[in-house]
């Protein structure tokens, strides 16, 4: 992990302008196209950034393309990919505090979070996939007959890699990981929300010594930039973060192409709370299971689910935390919740509390927008949540938690898995057997007992239901970057001519 400390100061970085990343070449989109990105804190213009469409995408693709079925990257010694990769990581470590301000400035997230929660969980994954890159190996097989057998494991190609803007540098590292260290090249797309960290590695990786065409970046929108990534047939392999509305659209147009897909999509993820539980470690992770990010998490868990003998005491303590919570300035060190990363997630956030309302919770604590100007938005507690209602079965993606009350667990775990999503989950009990059962049964690609948001880039990540496909992170996360080769040779000695 990076050591970091948190920062007292932080300077806001200058940018004025960026340009794509192709082929090891920084250079302007071919339309000389540009799109503004913007400070959700301040609602203020921060940069321009060259936006990049079909024909960028093109170059991007013909550029990773060469690297891949020409260049040296899977060609060379795995443990030198390996190093490479660690390489990286130390420009990340040695340029903490710079990224960390950018980060913070596109996205609107606490400077502190970028610097103790973001960078260093990027740079655990990176190092973790540098350490796999030597260790990506095939097996041999006793078939029948006189042969030998044995399986090769090779990267898939050219792998697009389109993510979004809630933990953008964290979703590199993500996706770069295992295809790096699997020996892919990669076409990426960021948010358009949040490209300029993405942007910025990308610099760290060429200057790591990273071979050109490795790592091209396509900043652009979802319709144009992202769709020519995904129809592209140099591509072979799509990964993706987001919604599951884009999700659908990509599954579609990937079809042409019979592309290998991976997807990490939405939850409404559901936190249990025994009355058993420790009520002091419960009320601190439901409040951080809901206001991480201020709930721009896909694992947000977001329905808290409480038994019907302890419901008033413990939201009593969740509606406490939540009022303490200070929101503001994501530069000033004592801000713990910044911005919501743009206009539209505002409002949508804002749309989903007036449904609350109007469908008849009652919003015992927030429910409204903090100051004038920026996105930000009170942290807020609906209570008397009827299953229902869209506050509890739509992703809000924000800082709004629907408490439900339960008293039959059997209930309880129909009413858990009673949703479309299967992301993540948690149960707070100090019974053993309760916490193993609850988490055996619940529907979902991640149970948290008795903590919540525990991240390691060495245990699998992704979605049952239509929360995804395909896992990432830990040794599964290698999978969807690689092709099995089964090599079958015939051990008969020659017959003569
Ligand atoms: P989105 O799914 O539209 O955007 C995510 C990424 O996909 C962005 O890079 C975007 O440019 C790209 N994209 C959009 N349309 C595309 C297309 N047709 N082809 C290829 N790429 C495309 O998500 P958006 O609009 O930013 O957020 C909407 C909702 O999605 C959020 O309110 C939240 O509920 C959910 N979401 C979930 C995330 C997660 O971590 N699972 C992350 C971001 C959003
Ligand atoms: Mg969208």
């Amino acid at each position: 992990m990076a050591t970091a400390t948190p920062v007292r100061t932080a300077a806001r970085p200058q940018i004025r302008q960026t340009q794509l990343f192709i082929g090891g070449q920084w250079v302007p989109a071919r339309s000389g196209k540009t799109f503004v990105t913007i400070n959700p804190a301040t609602e203020e213009p921060i940069a321009d950034v060259a936006e990049g469409d079909a024909a960028d995408v093109e170059a991007a693709v013909r550029a990773a393309r060469e690297a891949f079925d020409n260049g040296p990257w899977p060609r060379m010694d795995a443990r030198a990919r390996g190093r490479l990769i660690h390489r990286l990581c130390d420009l990340i470590e040695a340029e903490i505090d710079e990224l960390a301000a950018l980060e913070s400035l596109d996205n609107g997230k606490p400077v502190n979070d970028s610097r103790l929660i973001d960078i260093p969980l990027a740079v655990q994954c990176l190092r973790y996939y540098a350490g796999w890159a030597d260790k990506i190996h095939g097996s041999t097989i006793p078939i029948d007959g006189n042969y030998l057998c044995y399986t090769r494991r090779e990267p898939v190609g050219v792998a697009g890699q389109i993510i979004p803007w809630n933990v953008p540098i964290l979703m590199v590292a993500w996706k770069w990981g295992p295809a790096l260290a699997a020996g892919c090249t990669i076409v990426m797309k960021p948010a358009e929300q949040t490209p300029l960290t993405c942007l910025r590695l990308a610099r760290l990786a060429q200057k790591a010594g990273i071979p050109d065409g490795v790592i091209n970046v396509v900043p652009g929108y979802g319709p144009t930039a992202g769709a020519s990534i995904v129809k592209h047939p140099g591509i072979d392999k799509v990964a993706f973060t987001g919604s599951g509305e884009t999700a659908q659209i990509i599954m579609r147009q990937a079809s042409d192409t019979l592309k290998r897909l991976t997807f990490e999509l939405g939850g409404k993820s559901p936190n249990i709370v025994f009355a058993d539980a420790d009520m002091a470690a419960a009320a601190a992770g439901a409040h951080v299971g809901i206001y991480l990010n201020p709930g721009q998490c896909c694992c947000a868990g977001s329905r808290l689910f409480v038994e019907d003998s302890i419901h008033d005491a413990f939201v009593e303590r969740v509606v406490e935390s939540s009022r303490k919570r200070r929101v503001g300035d994501p530069f000033d060190p004592a801000t713990e919740q910044g911005p919501q990363v743009d206009k539209a997630q505002f409002d949508k956030i804002m749309g989903y509390i007036e449904a609350g309302k109007r469908e008849g919770a009652r919003c015992a604590v927030g429910g409204g927008r903090v100051g004038a100007r920026g996105y930000f938005i009170e942290p807020t507690v609906f209570t008397h949540v009827e299953d229902g209602m869209a506050i509890a079965r739509e992703e809000i993606f924000g800082p709004v938690l629907s408490v439900l009350r339960f008293s039959d667990v059997d209930d309880l775990i129909r009413r858990a898995n009673a949703t479309s999503f299967g992301l993540a989950a948690a149960v707070w009990t100090r019974d053993v057997a309760r916490a193993h059962d609850v988490a055996r049964r619940l529907r979902a690609g991640t149970v948290w007992v008795n903590c919540y948001d525990v991240f390691d880039a060495a245990a699998p990540f992704g979605g049952f239901k239509q929360s995804g496909f395909g896992r990432e992170l830990g040794e599964r996360g290698l999978d969807p970057y690689l092709e099995s080769k089964t090599v079958t040779v015939s051990l008969d000695p020659p017959r003569g001519r």
